[in-house]
Order: C-alpha cells, then sequence, then structure tokens
C-alpha cells in the first residue's frame, strides 16, 4: 500500500456543483436541489473515525430522493456533466453531500477503454498464466496507482467467470477454466486493487456469463451443484476479500436476466454469501425500472448513456425510477439500501477522501511510470508458456548468424493489432497513445549484440516467406489470433487482426475491430517446410489449434503481452529470461474433443418462449476435468509449461489436521543449470462415491529457484478442498489421494488420506 497525497486532482468539490447547475435539459438524471442546508462542513459521515455503516446512514439520512435517483443512475461519457471523457462510466458527485464523483473504468489489462497515457498491460488470461499471486497483487497496486492518476476510482475487474468453452470470445479477459486459480488470481488482484486508498473493485460478470453468442438474450442453466462447485467459488471468494462493487451479467439465468434476478443478487449474493456492497448492471444489462430495483439492482450503469456509445440504451432508472418509487413500486427503503451499499464500501475504501482527478488533471495526466512498464514486462515473461522446445533450439544460439522473422504480428502495425483482444479489455494504443514494442524491432535490437542478422516478411505471400526462411539459421514465426467481446471464434483456426481507423476515437467499441480469415496455418506449415529450425509464437486469448505442431522445433503461448510485447518475446527468446508459465486452460486437438458436443450445451437453443438457453449438461467435467474423466489425450493439458531448466519434486507429506484440514508439504529442487521458477500444483482426487472429475486443483504455489537449489513448499487445504456440494458443503467419508506436481497430467508424488471417518 502506498500513501497518496487526499484529493489528488486539486478539484474543489464545489466546481462540480457549478457543473451540475447547467445540465442539459435532455438528461434523464435528476438533480440534486440547489439547497444550501448541508455543506461540507456539516457532512457528519465524512468522519473518518465512524463506522463505514455509521456513516452511510447518516449520509442517507440527509439526502433527497432526487440525490439518491442522481447517484444510482450513471451518465455517459459524452454527457456534458460526465466528469472525465475517458471512463468507461460516471455517478456525478454531489457537493452539498460531499459526495464525490464514481468514475468507473474497464481493465482487463490496464485502464483502458477511452483513456490516454494509460499503460497496455498483459490481459487476464496472460495474468493468471503467471500462477504467481504475489505478482498478480503487486500488478494490482500498479493498476490502482494508475487509476488513481487518471481520476478513475472503480476499476470494472477482475472478471471471474469460467473458460467453459474454447471458443468463447472472452477467454482473454478471465483467468481460465479451473475455479481455484480463477478465485487466487481475482482475490489477489482485488486485494493489490483495494490496497490502494481511495480504489475500488469490482467482480464481474456475476454469474454464469461464459458466452459471447446471444449474448444479451442467452440464458445460462445449470444445476445447482455445478453452479456451487464451478461457477460461483471465485465470487464467494471475491466477497470475503472485501471487494467493494459487483457487476451482474448481460445474460439470464434460469430464464431471468441477472441484473433481475433477486435469486441471484438478493437471496445469493447478498443475503447468503453477505455481500454489503454493491451491484451494477453491465453496460445495458439493466431492462426494466421497478423489476430489476426490486430484484437488488443498486446501480444502473452506463445509464443515460448519452449519444456515442453503441451498446448504451435510454436509461430504465433515472426519472423512471424516480417516478416507480413515487408510485409505490419500488420502496423508498430499497432506494435507500441502495445508496447505503454503494456509499459503505466507498467509506471503507476511502473514496470519500480521495475524490478523483477531473478534467485536464485527468485527462492529460500521464499514468504510465517506468514501474508500470516493468510491471507489465514481469507478467508478460512470467504470463507467457514454453509448449515445445526439440532439441533445445531455445534460447536462440549467438551462432545463429541470420534469424527470419515471419509474420504481422511481428511488425509495428501488426504489433498494435495483435498484443490485445478487443471490445472494453482493449487499452487505447494508436495515434497518439503510447505505442506497442514491436517484436521485429526487439529482436533486431537484440540479435545485433551477437552480431546476427535479422530478415523480416510480413507472410501475406506463405511462398516468399518460405523463401527467406530457407537461408536462415532459425525462423520465428508470429501468429496472431484476433479475440473480440460480444464475439464467439467459429473454429481453432487463427484469425488476423483488422480495425477499423475511422473508430480509433472512441475506443471500446466492439464494432471497431474484426477478425479476418486468412491462413496463418498455412504460412507456418510453408516456413516449417523451408526451415528445419523453425519457432512459433502465438499471440491470441485462447486455445488454437496446431496443425503444423510435429513439423516445427519450438511453440511459444504469449497470449496477449499488451504494449511490452517485444521486449518480453525477445528477452524469453534469447533466453535472458526464463519462462514459467503453466496453462490455465486445455488446448484441445479439435473443438469436437470438448465437453460442449450438442447445440443445447452450445451455443444454445432458442425456447418456444423465445429465450435461447445453454444448458450445462457437462456439469462439472469443463476443461481438464472432462479430457482427464473421459481419457481423452488433450494438445496440451491444463497446468503445463516448460523450462529452460528443469525440477524436481521428492518428499511429499499429507498430514492431517483438525476441523477436516490437511497440511501438505513437498520439495522443489531446480535440477539444471539456470535460474527458473517451478508451480507446485496439489490436485486432490476424490473417493468415487463423491462423484467429482478424477483430480482437481486444490493448491498451488510458485517457487523461484537457482540451479541445484531446493525448497520446502507447504500448503494448507482447509476442508473445503475436500468438500461437495449436496445441498451443503460435505465431506463424502472415504480415503482421497493428494498428487503432487507441475501440470494436471504430470503429478509424480501421491499420497493418501482418509476423511469423515474413512480411512485408505
Ligand atoms: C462489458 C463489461 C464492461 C462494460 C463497460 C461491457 O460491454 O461486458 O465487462 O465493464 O462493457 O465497458
Amino acid at each position: 500500500m502506498r500513501a497518496k497525497p487526499a484529493n489528488p486532482g486539486g478539484r474543489l468539490l464545489g466546481g462540480m456543483f457549478a457543473a451540475l447547475a447547467v445540465a442539459t435539459a435532455a438528461s434523464v438524471v435528476a438533480l440534486p436541489p440547489a439547497a444550501a442546508e448541508t455543506t461540507a462542513d456539516t457532512c457528519s459521515w465524512m468522519d473518518a473515525s465512524k463506522s463505514s455503516k455509521t456513516r452511510a446512514n447518516e449520509l442517507v439520512a440527509a439526502m433527497t430522493l432526487d440525490d439518491k435517483i442522481q447517484m444510482v443512475t450513471g451518465i455517459g461519457i459524452l454527457n456534458p456533466k460526465a466528469p472525465n471523457k475517458g471512463a468507461s462510466g460516471v455517478i456525478v458527485g454531489n457537493p452539498r453531500l460531499c459526495i464525490p464523483d464514481l468514475v468507473l473504468n474497464d481493465s482487463s489489462g490496464g485502464i483502458g477503454f477511452n483513456q490516454k497515457g494509460t499503460t497496455a498491460f498483459p490481459q487476464g488470461i496472460t495474468q493468471a498464466t503467471t500462477w504467481n499471486t504475489d505478482l498478480i497483487k503487486a500488478y494490482g497496486e500498479v493498476l490502482a496507482d494508475e487509476a488513481v492518476v487518471k481520476g478513475v476510482n472503480v476499476i470494472l475487474g477482475p472478471g471471474l467467470n469460467m473458460s467453459r468453452n474454447p471458443l468463447a470470445g472472452r477467454n482473454l479477459e478471465y483467468a481460465g477454466e479451473d475455479p481455484h486459480l480463477t478465485t487466487q488470481m481475482g482475490v489477489s488482484l482485488i486485494k493489490g486493487i483495494q490496497s490502494t486508498p481511495g480504489v475500488m473493485a469490482n467482480a464481474k460478470h456475476f454469474v454464469l456469463n461464459e458466452q459471447e453468442t446471444d449474448r444479451k438474450t442467452n440464458s445460462s442453466e445449470v444445476d445447482e451443484r455445478t453452479l456451487r462447485e464451478m461457477y460461483l467459488p471465485p465470487f464467494e471468494a471475491a466477497v470475503d476479500a472485501g471487494v467493494g462493487s459487483f457487476m451482474c451479467a448481460y445474460n439470464r439465468v434460469d430464464s431471468v436476466h441477472a441484473c433481475e434476478s433477486k435469486a441471484l443478487m438478493t437471496d445469493l449474493l447478498k443475503k447468503e454469501m453477505g455481500f454489503d456492497g454493491f451491484v451494477m448492471s453491465d453496460w445495458g444489462a439493466n431492462f426494466t425500472t421497478a423489476q430489476a430495483a426490486n430484484a437488488g439492482l443498486d446501480m444502473e450503469m452506463a445509464g443515460d448513456g448519452y449519444a456515442g456509445i453503441s451498446y448504451a440504451q435510454p436509461a430504465k432508472w433515472g426519472a423512471k425510477l424516480k417516478a416507480a418509487v413515487q408510485d409505490g413500486s419500488v420502496p423508498q427503503a430499497r432506494v435507500d439500501d441502495m445508496i447505503r451499499r454503494i456509499t459503505t464500501p466507498m467509506f471503507r475504501l476511502g473514496l470519500f477522501e480521495n475524490p478523483p482527478a477531473t478534467g485536464d488533471a485527468a485527462d492529460k495526466a500521464v499514468a504510465t511510470t517506468p514501474q508500470s512498464l516493468a510491471m507489465a514486462r514481469k507478467v508478460a515473461e512470467e504470463g507467457s508458456v514454453l509448449l515445445k522446445n526439440s532439441d533445445k533450439i531455445l534460447p536462440l544460439k549467438s551462432t545463429a548468424k541470420k534469424i527470419a522473422v515471419i509474420g504481422l504480428p511481428a511488425s509495428r502495425l501488426g504489433a498494435q493489432l495483435s498484443s490485445q483482444g478487443f471490445g472494453s479489455n482493449h487499452v487505447p494504443v494508436f495515434g497518439l497513445h503510447p505505442d506497442v514494442s514491436p517484436p521485429l524491432t526487439a529482436l533486431r535490437e537484440r540479435a545485433a549484440v551477437n552480431g546476427t542478422n535479422v530478415s523480416y516478411d510480413s507472410g501475406a505471400v506463405p511462398a516468399l516467406s518460405g523463401l527467406l526462411a530457407k537461408g536462415a539459421d532459425a525462423a520465428i514465426v508470429f501468429v496472431g489470433n484476433a479475440e473480440i467481446e460480444g464475439e464467439d471464434r467459429p473454429n481453432l483456426k487463427p484469425r488476423q487482426a483488422y480495425c477499423n481507423p475511422f473508430l480509433e476515437v472512441l475506443q471500446g467499441l466492439v464494432s471497431r475491430c474484426f477478425g479476418i480469415p486468412g491462413d496463418q496455418d498455412a504460412l507456418v506449415k510453408a516456413v516449417a517446410g523451408a526451415n528445419p529450425n523453425t519457432i512459433v509464437v502465438l499471440q491470441n486469448g485462447g486455445p488454437l489449434a496446431m496443425p503444423w505442431l510435429d513439423s516445427v522445433n519450438a511453440v511459444v503461448e504469449n497470449w496477449y503481452p499488451g504494449q511490452v510485447d517485444g521486449d518480453a518475446i525477445t528477452s524469453l527468446l534469447f533466453g535472458d529470461s526464463n519462462f514459467s508459465g503453466k496453462l490455465p486452460i486445455t488446448f484441445p486437438k479439435q473443438v469436437g474433443d470438448g465437453p460442449l458436443r450438442t447445440p443445447e450445451q452450445f451455443p444454445g437453443v432458442m425456447g418456444a418462449d423465445g429465450i435461447p438457453r445453454s444448458t450445462y449438461s457437462e456439469k462439472l467435467l469443463i476443461g481438464y476435468r472432462w479430457y482427464q474423466a473421459k481419457n481423452i489425450k488433450p494438445l496440451f493439458p491444463f497446468g503445463y509449461g516448460k523450462s529452460y531448466t528443469s525440477f524436481a519434486f521428492s518428499g511429499l507429506t499429507v498430514t492431517p489436521k483438525a476441523g477436516g484440514a490437511a497440511t501438505v508439504s513437498v520439495k522443489v529442487t531446480n535440477t539444471g543449470s539456470r535460474a527458473g521458477a517451478e508451480v507446485a500444483q496439489a490436485y486432490v482426487a476424490f473417493p468415487s462415491a463423491a462423484g467429482e472429475p478424477p483430480l482437481q486443483l486444490k493448491a498451488f504455489d510458485k517457487v523461484f529457484l537457482k540451479p541445484g537449489q531446493s525448497s520446502r513448499v507447504t500448503f494448507e487445504l482447509d476442508r473445503s478442498a475436500f468438500s461437495i456440494w449436496k445441498g451443503s458443503w460435505t465431506v463424502k467419508s472415504g480415503c482421497y489421494t493428494v498428487r503432487v506436481g507441475n501440470s494436471s497430467t504430470n503429478l509424480p508424488l501421491a499420497k493418501k488420506i482418509g476423511r469423515a471417518g474413512g480411512s485408505c
């Protein structure tokens, strides 16, 4: 946690009052009355020695209905009243009541949307690939620092949905296919973000938002046990970690829109899980006035979206919500509850004490620092996976005097297009925005140190690339895949990104970029056919098929590295840094090998009532759980990743503890000749009576070791690691096996342990 000056923008709260007074007549947002009865001097709730709950109660008591309605309805960034033009959404502050603006901003990989001067960090899937919770927490701190500079106080992340489907368009934003990994990554990010005073995180998208097809109409149908064991844990952990806000999803669940579901928002999230913060709608995901309010929605986003934001729609709240309160269809107490829920985490996390910078102070500020770039680089390097390295072709040898670099993503334009995904996760990198480091430039500079020449071809004509590759000591092919919010992928083939430059003005627009077919697989084949030392670098956000895998020597899954693109991959390829990333998602050989085999599962089928439904009938068997249960060999398994050094596991102990817990301990040794990091992964096999998948990840830790060095890793598994959902969390009596190793399919050590009276 770093200290931060109060009121960094130096803005007087009174200034916003003047702005509010000139609001346009077109606005549907009710304005607070220009009353002077309460002033900053008399805002008793500004006394930070009082509890957040007391402060929230005092504030609610001082608010008029108009004040309240205004605080629960967002406005679009083109609205003249919007205090921040780069944000994804805003709630205008209320100076009379000492309430600061709420400025909400996307950030799967950096403070993006339409902000300028922020860092394009590696995306969510890259972050998850690090399996390094300390690093992701530290990343959260740096992200929050950038948020503060840009006048942002609510960071719209982490995304906690699961990669149920390898084709899902937003896999790039999430942490893969395992609930434990997603939970650990999500909690680390939340803790990092919220350790900065005045910045709040957001757990999204609640819940079962695992596909983009029919994204605003589709209903996810799941049984209770699957929901509890596979999809809820990251959200429950977010509540326990003290996340201030939730975002309800576009999709329906059990035929009811997530943002209108009392079962989800009130009964499950608030009452059962004990969440005391607020639920905002996804942008344009609120379709009703009273229904959503009474179901437990606390804030409508983007609310009065105003012109220019493609997915915005006229507010269902604002004046309409006021009328609904006045005619009794929404109880006044519900609106008071919304305000309490919004302000309680604002008080707890210091948002009142640290109002955001606005105007030029935010807009013109440059948030990127050397510290952010160093963090981006660390995440990009630890978030890359060495999938294949035959004959130890990598790291590149100084004896290779001619290297051919091939593929559009290696160029400057290509790097801008291929280093991130598209949609709300995107951080501006075109035009006046900070540039991406192109792989070609970085590779050339580094190769020059060895006196190596680097030639380049864009790969537009595979035969020409083959000619270039033929004369080289090694050929590196960059393959990019465009993944885009709002669209699931048609197949596992890479598609080049194309963006409409005229729409660059407003970033975050999903429709701005497209994936265009072009045969990058043919390109790899042509290069591999011409050069026996071919290395493929993949820049993408979800699994790809690799029809050329046997013909190349090395494959690197670089995911979306963000703007440090060329710097990070160059360092890894030349061995200046070591690979330590592990796959957070299974790579299937082909889509049909996976669990989603019927249209009822994906993309869903239209019901007689006009609602398309996707049924999660594969239940607990997503990702590696499916492949192991069905004995199907994937292309690359979950948890897998190579290193330039080697590791050994030994001395596994599993010791039962009181309350159904257990301590697991294992020694990890670096048996190779280079420094490196290994991820010790502990999986639990349940007794067959439990009806669970063969193995489930329950703990992991990343250890950095010098050559020859050993370290003992200890995991505390609590009772939940052995529990299943049977109407409540239950431990089946029987013999459990704890397996430890470095991927879901390489677990050399095992120990049995009896649970709930069972013995082995
Ligand atoms: C996305 C959210 C995002 C919001 C604001 C929506 O399209 O689903 O993840 O936070 O836009 O940009």
